[in-house]
């Protein structure tokens, strides 16, 4: 039975479908491919390969590990949270043994009696900006010579790079773009090195092409195949909601569940779980047991769009101004907020925007990105798709939300 998925990854019985992309994942697992899974925000990327990893272990064949590198600051801390996370694998963590029991025995303990916590600790101890490369390597290593083929998975490299690749102001520096050469060549090599023992599947809430693009730096990518997730369909969400419905016993006919999906227009598993649970919530309190399409007008107006749905948003406004800097960020503002309010924005109105841009108005004292290079990025990361040399919004939720946040005070800085 299916339960809400709430805001963070889902696996197991609260999976639903994506049997292709679990098929297309597993073919390449494996074939040896290397994976580099795209999308948009909120599309299920972490949770397809928690998912694909839960089944992969369960089969026996394969060894699995997760690695989450939103938290790490330089690839030192990389390399110890790899490190940590392979530790479930006998031959790593015969290597953690070796390698770092010793560290631990001269201060007087027993490295199998340390919390998780504390061999991180000690980890990151004995890693440092001289010595990773070969620390990686040696993991690597280990992994490799485990007695069956390893899955590493690992998520939000992208933020890393990015951390990596420019100071606070969001500006690519010289040093940042070494740090993060040194660091993916590294991974790359390893990945090559370890072809048909250690598949890599990476991912993130951002995407890490436009970021090696505006680094110079995107052969480094050239290992990993591309995989894009696709929201689901129209049919996958309406049966979704069927479940959802079923496990919390009430009722959604067919008109209301597809009328919840056209109204968001592309059905981002989240967007759909989101819409559930706050017409679950609806439902409760006004005492029903079944939604009618005023339901889904009342939830989707004033749920969706009102102050629990704007949270959601708050989330991508920061993702994105942190791949984008200050000024970048500027520039998607009101570049989206034009195409919010406008329905769509028009190859006239980009030229006005490049215009505009180009004579230094994004943010004082900044060197901005080309508005291209904005778009681009708000294309990669599924904001926007072209429509008749222009673009508009792919999903209609975040349309109507940011043209509610911004869309009412926005004055554009130039006539359209
Ligand atoms: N296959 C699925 N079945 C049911 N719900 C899903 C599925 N995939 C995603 N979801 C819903 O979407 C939410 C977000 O999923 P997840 O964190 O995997 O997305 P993501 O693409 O990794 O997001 P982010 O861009 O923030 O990293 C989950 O909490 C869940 O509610
Ligand atoms: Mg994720």
């Amino acid at each position: 039975m299916i339960r809400k998925g709430g805001s963070n990854w889902v696996d197991g019985e609260n999976f639903f479908d994506r049997k292709t992309e679990l098929g297309a994942l597993e073919e390449r697992v494996r074939e040896g491919t290397h994976t580099l899974l795209t999308a948009q925000r909120r599309m299920g990327k972490t949770s397809l390969v928690r998912e694909l990893q839960r089944r992969l272990a369960e089969t026996g064949e394969f060894e699995v590990v997760f690695v989450d590198l939103e938290a790490a600051t330089d690839p030192a801390d990389a390399i110890a949270e790899i490190g940590i996370q392979a530790k479930p694998v006998r031959a790593a963590w015969d290597w953690i043994k070796t390698g770092f029991g010793n560290l631990v025995r001269s201060a007087g303990g027993r490295i199998e009696e340390l919390s998780v916590a504390d061999l991180k600790v000690k980890l990151r101890a004995g890693i440092d900006a001289g010595n990773w490369p070969q620390r990686g390597d040696a993991i690597f290593a280990a992994l490799a010579e485990s007695g069956r083929p390893v899955v590493l998975a690992i998520d939000e490299l992208p933020i890393l790079v990015n951390r990596l690749l420019k100071d606070d102001t969001g500006r690519v520096t010289p040093e940042g773009k070494r740090e993060a050469d040194a660091f993916l060549s590294w991974l790359r090599k390893a990945g090559q090195a370890h072809r048909d023992r250690v598949t890599l599947i990476l991912s993130g809430s951002v995407s890490l092409e436009p970021l090696l693009e505006q680094a110079g730096l995107s052969a480094q990518a050239n290992i990993f195949s591309p995989y894009d997730l696709k929201p689901w369909s129209e049919e996958t969400a309406v049966s979704c909601l069927e479940a959802l419905a079923q496990s919390y016993e009430v009722g959604l006919g067919l008109e209301v569940r597809r009328d919840m999906c056209r109204r968001l227009r592309c059905c981002i598993p989240h967007h759909v779980q989101m819409f559930f649970d706050m017409m679950h919530d609806h439902l409760r309190r006004a005492g029903l047991k079944d939604a009618s399409l005023n339901d889904v007008e009342w939830v989707y107006v004033r749920e969706m769009q009102g102050v629990r749905g704007q949270v959601d948003l708050q989330h991508y406004e920061g993702r994105l101004e942190m791949v984008l800097g200050r000024a970048g960020y500027t520039i998607a503002l009101e570049i989206l907020t034009a195409t919010a309010v406008d329905g769509n924005i028009t190859a006239e109105t980009i030229d006005g925007y490049r215009n505009y841009f180009a004579m230094g108005n994004a943010h004082d004292g900044d060197d901005a990105p080309a508005v291209d290079h904005v778009l681009h990025m708000l294309q990669h990361d599924g904001y926007v798709e072209p429509e008749d040399g222009g673009y508009r919004f792919v999903s209609r939720l975040l349309e109507d939300w940011w043209r509610g946040r911004y869309g009412q005070r926005f004055v554009p800085v130039f006539d359209r």
